[in-house]
């Protein structure tokens, strides 16, 4: 997942643009959040017009849809404000309507948004994790994060979907009022996240409210944070989300690299050393999966480090020049 850093953004700023592409149906706009201009990956706030009808059918992308306002029927069942839907890629979901309209936010986690009618799963489809429907507002408990390190109390969370191979993350989290954390944070996974209410301040990038989003890939620092009344929201990795914590506001995305990279070399030497030194070149290989491959030369991950500490994504940006970079790095 390569998309470039976008924090703050707040879809309430922006209008909503009507969503035409082949096999979509007639009344659905969409405001978009973040994109992958390589894939077409994207996060996006949609709006379903009132009468909005869709046969079943299925997206070639992985596809997440969390329900914020209104109702949502699938199939014969009418879906409350909450509700969250996991479908890998190629399985098709029923057919879709809302009398009155309804908000959400849905996420194609590897491909461009896509719509291909049919009532029985592509021959492809991804069988290795099922489709998932949940009542994440009635039907889930808030649970105290179990992530070592944790989070500041006040910071509760629901799992909504856990990726069983690269523990990719999709979860709703609340800030009770009055939490607060006084250190800084970054992972080695990309994340985004979007305010379904309220607003939190953070010392780097100020108040995210209501419709606030950020896509922020790994190693960029966040923190410290507060919120006086409160926040829930949708966040997602896309990759296994270890918390590193520390208090230096001036640390660098390289500098935070190389931390992590001790951090694993102080506490799984005997995997450090196996990678660094096992006959270089050589992919690594799960015998659980012998049919995956782990080449990550062509990670992108969204992000590109120079020596002042500014950082960007080449990708997004297309090709440049370095040499502005340079200069300021030797005043
Ligand atoms: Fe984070």
């Amino acid at each position: 997942m390569a998309r470039p850093h976008i924090e703050p953004f707040v879809d309430r700023d922006v209008g909503f643009k009507k969503l035409n592409l082949p096999g979509f149906k007639k009344g659905v706009h969409y405001k978009m959040l973040s994109m992958d201009k390589e894939t077409g990956a994207c996060t996006m706030t949609v709006q379903y017009d009132a009468g909005f009808k869709q046969p079943p059918g299925f997206s070639y992308s992985e596809v997440e849809i969390f329900l914020q306002e209104g109702h949502l029927m699938i199939g014969d069942k009418r879906c409350e404000k909450g509700t969250y839907i996991f479908a890998p890629a190629g399985t098709s979901l029923p057919a879709m309507s809302t009398d009155e309209g309804c908000l959400a936010l849905v996420f194609y986690n590897f491909g461009p948004p896509s719509f291909q009618e049919s009532d029985a799963d592509h021959d492809k489809a991804d069988k290795s994790q099922k489709r998932t429907m949940v009542d994440s507002y009635f039907g889930m408990d808030w649970q105290v994060p179990t992530l070592f390190p944790q989070t500041a109390p006040g910071c509760l969370l629901k799992i909504l979907h856990l990726d069983p191979k690269t523990f990719a993350m999709t979860f709703l989290y609340c800030m009770t009022p009055g939490f607060w954390q006084d250190n800084i944070s970054y992972h080695d996974v990309a994340e985004e996240a979007y305010h379904i209410w309220g607003t939190s301040w953070m010392m780097q990038f100020g108040d995210l409210p209501t419709g606030g989003y950020f896509y922020r890939p790994a190693y960029i620092n966040h923190g410290c944070f507060r919120s006086d009344l409160g926040i829930l929201a949708i966040g997602r990795t896309d990759g296994d989300l270890h918390n590193y914590f520390h208090h230096d506001p001036f640390s660098t995305p390289e500098e935070n690299h190389h931390r992590a990279a001790a951090k694993l070399a102080r506490m799984k030497p005997a995997l450090y050393q196996w990678i660094l030194t096992n006959e270089h070149n050589h992919l690594p290989h799960d015998f659980e999966y012998p049919n995956d491959t782990y080449d990550t030369s062509g990670y992108d991950s969204g992000i590109h480090m120079h020596d002042d500490g500014s950082s960007h994504s080449h990708k997004s940006n297309g090709p440049h020049s370095h040499l502005n970079q340079k200069k300021k790095a030797k005043k």
